[in-house]
This record gives C-alpha cells, sequence and structure tokens, in this order.
C-alpha cells in the first residue's frame, strides 16, 4: 500500500521539492498534495510544474483564530486522504488540536541540532554560542514546538567567517539530503534514527 504524503510549506519549498523528487520507482511513498498558508509561495508553482494538487489556506482570514485555521487546513487536506504530513518549511505553529489526532503522523524538519536552538534564528544562534558543530534534525511533531521524536539529524561544522547565512546555506543542502532519507526509512519502517555529516 502506498503511502499518500501531504507536505506543508510556507516559502520556496526546497526541502518540498526534493521529498516530492525523491518519492519515486520503489519508493513506498506518494506525494499527494502540497499545501502553503502563504498563497503566493514559490513552492506551490513547483508542486503544480509537477503535477501534484496544490492547495492554499490563508492564515490571515483567521487573525489570531489557530483552532479556526486549522480546521480549515483539515477541511482542505480530506479529499486528498493523506497518511503522513510533512512539514517543509511552514513557519506557522499548530495547537495540540490539530497535532493530536496526527500522532507519528506528522514530520518537521528544523534547522539545527534538537534540542539546541528550538524556534527562530538557529543559525545566529549557533554562532553566537560559538558552536563548532550545527545542522539539521528531522523530528516527529508533537504540540510542543520542535520536540518531538528525534528521527534523524546531519551535522555541519561551523567555519570561520560562517555568517548566518553561508551556514544556513550549507544546513539547506544538508536538509535536502536528511529529510528524503528519513522519510523513505520512516514508511518504510525501517533503520532510524537517520546520522548525516557534510
Ligand atoms: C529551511 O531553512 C528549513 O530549515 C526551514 O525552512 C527553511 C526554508 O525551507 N524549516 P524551504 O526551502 O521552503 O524548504
Amino acid at each position: 500500500m502506498t503511502t499518500r504524503v501531504a507536505i506543508f510549506i510556507s516559502g520556496g519549498g526546497s526541502n518540498m521539492q526534493k521529498l516530492v523528487e525523491s518519492m519515486t520507482g520503489a519508493h513506498p511513498a506518494r506525494p499527494c498534495l502540497v499545501l502553503s498558508n502563504v498563497e503566493t509561495a514559490g513552492g506551490l508553482e513547483i508542486a503544480s510544474a509537477a503535477g501534484i494538487p496544490t492547495v492554499a489556506v490563508s492564515h490571515k482570514p483567521f487573525a489570531g483564530d489557530r483552532a479556526a485555521f486549522e480546521a480549515a487546513l483539515t477541511e482542505a487536506i480530506a479529499p486528498h486522504a493523506p497518511d503522513l504530513i510533512c512539514l517543509a518549511g511552514f513557519m506557522r505553529k499548530l495547537t495540540a488540536g490539530f497535532v493530536e489526532p496526527w500522532a507519528g503522523r506528522m514530520l518537521n524538519i528544523h534547522p539545527s541540532l534538537l534540542p539546541k536552538y528550538r524556534g527562530l534564528d538557529t543559525h545566529a544562534r549557533a554562532l553566537a554560542a560559538g558552536d563548532a558543530l550545527h545542522g539539521c534534525t528531522v523530528h516527529e511533531v508533537t504540540p510542543e514546538l520542535d520536540d518531538g521524536p528525534i528521527l534523524g539529524q546531519a551535522t555541519v561544522p561551523i567555519a570561520p567567517g560562517d555568517t548566518p547565512e553561508t551556514l544556513a546555506a550549507r544546513v539547506l543542502t544538508m536538509e535536502h539530503r536528511l529529510y528524503p532519507e528519513v522519510l523513505r526509512r520512516f514508511v518504510a519502517g525501517e533503520g532510524l534514527p537517520v546520522r548525516l555529516a557534510a
């Protein structure tokens, strides 16, 4: 049985693109939907060009009513019957009301070596801390932000002279390797956590 994967994005969707490109041939999953909370997200065009159904559900009309926004998300994804949700550059916090029914069936990629640097500005924070090693993590999504069981990590050495931008670019390259590998093994029920090094 093929696992149907919905991918949530907010922007360019480079992680989404790598996930979509990986789900071919003998891969046990296929993308069934790309959803964005930003109607102009570049990733929506990329997904459409790849023949994947897309939908935009803006959070703006709900003006902070998270439950109403999440009800709209649930309504939008229902016709596509996903088995699994991959958050990939999705920049909205999801409440327990949305996350708990997806327990064990929702993944996220975060640009730090969790549990270090939950939240935003992870590259700048790693640089400010003088860390030698940084990276990215794929984890199961739980109601606590960036806190669920770790399914894979990729490490990226911090180089002299790195800026948040140069570091982010190297981390993103590893995200593109890590997320597809974690997804494949997660769906196949094999060999987790994934450990990669730049
Ligand atoms: C990436 O840095 C990722 O770590 C974070 O969102 C950023 C943009 O991702 N979650 P994408 O290019 O939209 O996949």
